[in-house]
């Protein structure tokens, strides 16, 4: 069995369904994650390398400094594909969580096999690896994707290990090293629909943080307060970003399904728990 492959049918009385906290979902979230990714602990490339807490530990720092930090915010519009109905959704049966591409494209349905084999022309392809997470969802209105509305980045340094609790903490994101260190990832994002789109800063935002954050609540909160020029991604679309691109999730406005697939180009590679399949593709309800 291949765990990054899930292949069932879909149907609304079977959509998971949990209770909206707000407090992570996504991956490198702070929330205690016993079904989560497991990162292969003994190499660290460049791209994830925690260069900022590596100097605090070097130098027994023990209180985390602010730095200026600015967001580009690198995000466009690549292609704008035909709407698909919500039938079509529904029955393309076969969602992938850090499948590798050409394994995704071999085993995907006909409408999620169209939006790979588009991304496959606006890959990068300077990174070890080309990775597809996606999901087939049900929204009821008011609905969220992920268990979180922060404005946040995807594939942040996120760093739990003895260096973290040295100071006070269990886990910590080296923003100093995304934003100052070697390019990020870069992302492919497709949405299907307009009830429930993702939300992008386009353009870029500068503000003042600690270098290494718990969370995303401050940042969240900076950016709300600064309240950039931002974007809903289109209906069907596949946009770009990268590692330093703010966006995040909105409620879904109307009932309805909804097909997203992102693909990462990274040097660092993902091994899965199997068990994070269980809970991939939940939505999150307002009690
Ligand atoms: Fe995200």
């Amino acid at each position: 069995m291949n765990d990054a492959i899930v292949k069932r049918p879909r149907s609304i009385p079977d959509q998971k369904i949990a209770a909206f906290t707000g407090e992570g979902a996504y991956h490198g979230s702070t929330k205690p994650r016993p079904q989560a990714v497991q990162v292969a602990p003994a190499v660290v490339v460049e791209e994830m390398r925690p260069t900022t807490l590596e100097a605090y530990a070097a130098a027994g720092v023990r209180s985390i400094a602010d730095f200026e930090a600015t967001f580009p915010n690198r995000y466009d519009v690549r292609a704008i594909l035909p709407v698909p109905a919500q039938d079509e959704i529904m029955a393309d049966g076969v969602t992938f969580c850090w499948c590798h591409i050409d394994e995704a494209i071999a085993e995907a349905g006909p409408l999620t096999r169209r939006v790979l084999e588009e991304m496959t022309k606006h890959l990068r392809r300077d990174k070890r690896f080309v990775y597809i997470d996606s999901k087939i969802q049900w929204f009821e209105q008011g609905d969220v994707p992920v268990d979180s509305r922060h404005w946040h980045v995807d594939g942040s340094i996120a760093v739990r290990d003895e260096r973290v609790q040295a100071l006070g903490h269990r886990l910590l994101h080296d923003m100093r090293a995304r934003l100052d260190g070697a390019a990020p990832p870069t992302y492919l994002a497709y949405q299907s629909s307009t009830h429930c789109a993702t939300q992008f800063a386009t353009a870029p935002v500068a503000l003042r943080m600690p270098e290494l954050i718990p969370n995303f609540d401050e940042l969240d909160r900076q950016v709300r307060a600064l309240d950039p020029p931002c974007e809903a991604q289109p209906a069907s679309s596949i946009v770009g970003f990268d590692g330093l691109s703010l966006h995040r999730a909105v409620a879904a406005r109307s009932a309805g399904w909804r097909l997203w697939i992102r693909c990462t180009e990274t040097d660092h590679e993902i091994r899965l728990n199997p068990s994070i399949v269980e809970c991939y593709g939940t939505v999150f309800r307002h009690g």
